[in-house]
């Protein structure tokens, strides 16, 4: 980090951990967005249908484990322990689904499953704890002010914390090799729970943290059109970048899909709690960049890397561009990139946030047909369908994923929401 960088963070970070103090995190709001009474219906639905698929995957799922995904050839479960990254989307969902339908099995199971990730907030060998705590105890906490989750969970904000370089200005993402420092665009989303934790401690050092880390990645992450590299490895001595490479993307100069849904949710979240424009730009740009794309299918659901080999021209005839036409599609991408626009929709100028909501219908009602969303008593249980994991890696390829359904629910019940406030 160059010196006018550190002198500025030392300037500008206070004054945003204070207005994240001053403002009980509300961001600026602009004039209400009307949710339309036909997607609100449809949603309705679509939720119904998701309890009663949940119900179903409720009763395959293994003491002490965790789903992960479904193996439609084999008809198999895959499951995790507490420690994999996606381990608190399951009750994540069932608390969202909960708060829809009131179903208080879901809530049991919900709760049961988190004793598994108890011990989960002592883990300082992840960067996923925001995912895996945040996503689990954070709506728990929420549905059930529950002094314990919140013990837990600020537990899991120091953990986190220790994870963060101030030379490099980012908290590590993996410890595994050949990387040395390797910070993953994904890590964004675990900045919720650090900003969270100043929120309601007053203790500033994690803001600190989640504000550093959100401006390093902003300078480095990003390519002038605003799309994300996957992976920046820096030296953890001295802050320079080594490489920046993709680990699950296409190739190190491609936009994996993904990745992009997370910078927008992962920019727009900060801002939330922020209110710095920066942050807002950030997200703005992002979003310009996914939606003005030529490679963003036209049911906007994105191809599992935007420069995945075999995407048809944007101008191909004969339907190549339709549902389902051209490289895989990543659902999960879909889904995060629906919640984020929402929330995005909220802070900027009605029309432009008209266009933000725009699309996030558009997503959620593809989503919601049977082109992606599965047939309740199919799929494993799992809602989503057509989700791609770690294509490089050979893992999780067109399969349901747990967090496609997180997100997708809360995108459904964000959209819900505008018509609450
Ligand atoms: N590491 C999170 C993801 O696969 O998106």
């Amino acid at each position: 980090m160059s010196l006018y960088f550190c002198r500025m963070y030392r300037l500008i970070t206070p004054l945003l951990i204070g207005c994240l103090l001053a403002s009980g995190a509300r961001a600026q709001k602009s004039e209400r967005l009307q949710p339309k009474p036909a997607l609100l219906r449809l949603i309705d639905g679509s939720l119904r249908q998701a309890v009663n698929q949940y119900e179903i995957l409720m009763s395959h799922v293994p003491p002490g484990r965790l789903p992960k995904t479904w193996y439609a050839n084999a008809q198999r479960l895959e499951t995790s322990d507490a420690g994999w990254w996606t381990s608190g989307f399951y009750s994540g969902t069932l608390f969202y689904l909960y708060e829809f339908s009131h179903d208080t099995a879901l809530l049991d199971e919900a709760q049961n499953r988190l004793k598994l990730l108890e011990p989960e907030q002592f883990n300082k060998s992840t960067h996923d704890l925001g995912f895996m705590m945040y996503c689990s105890f954070g709506n728990g906490l929420r549905l059930l002010d529950s002094p314990r989750y919140k013990d837990i969970l600020l537990n899991s904000a120091r953990s986190l914390s220790t994870r963060f370089n101030p030379i490099v200005g980012c908290i590590k993402s993996w410890d595994s090799k050949p990387w040395h420092f390797p910070v993953i665009i994904d890590n964004m989303m675990n900045l919720e729970l650090l900003l969270w934790a100043t929120q309601v401690t007053g203790d500033t050092s994690f803001a600190h943290i989640a504000v550093t880390h959100a401006n390093t990645t902003m300078r480095n992450h990003f390519r002038p059109d605003y799309s994300s590299y996957h992976v920046v490895d820096y030296d953890s001595a001295t802050g320079a970048i080594i490489a920046k490479k993709t680990a699950q993307g296409y190739a190190d100069s491609s936009a994996w899909a993904r990745g992009q849904s997370w910078g927008l949710y992962g920019y727009t979240m900060v801002y939330r709690f922020t209110h710095d424009p920066r942050y807002l730009e950030q997200a703005r740009h992002i979003a310009h960049f996914i939606l003005t794309n030529p490679n963003l299918p036209a049911d906007k659901i994105p191809y599992w890397d935007y420069n995945a080999p075999g995407i048809p021209p944007a101008n191909a005839g004969g339907g190549a561009r339709a549902a389902m036409g051209g490289p895989l599609r990543d659902a999960s991408a879909g889904a995060i990139m629906a919640s984020a626009l929402i929330e995005l929709s909220k802070y900027v100028a009605p029309k432009e946030g008209r266009g933000y909501l725009d699309v996030a219908e558009e997503i959620i009602v593809n989503l919601s047909s049977n082109t992606y969303k599965a047939v309740v008593g199919s799929n494993g249980g799992f809602i989503l369908k057509h989700s791609v994991g770690n294509l490089p890696g050979h893992s999780e390829i067109d399969v349901p994923l747990t967090y496609a359904d997180y997100y997708y629910i809360e995108a459904m019940l964000r959209y819900k929401e505008l018509a609450q406030k």
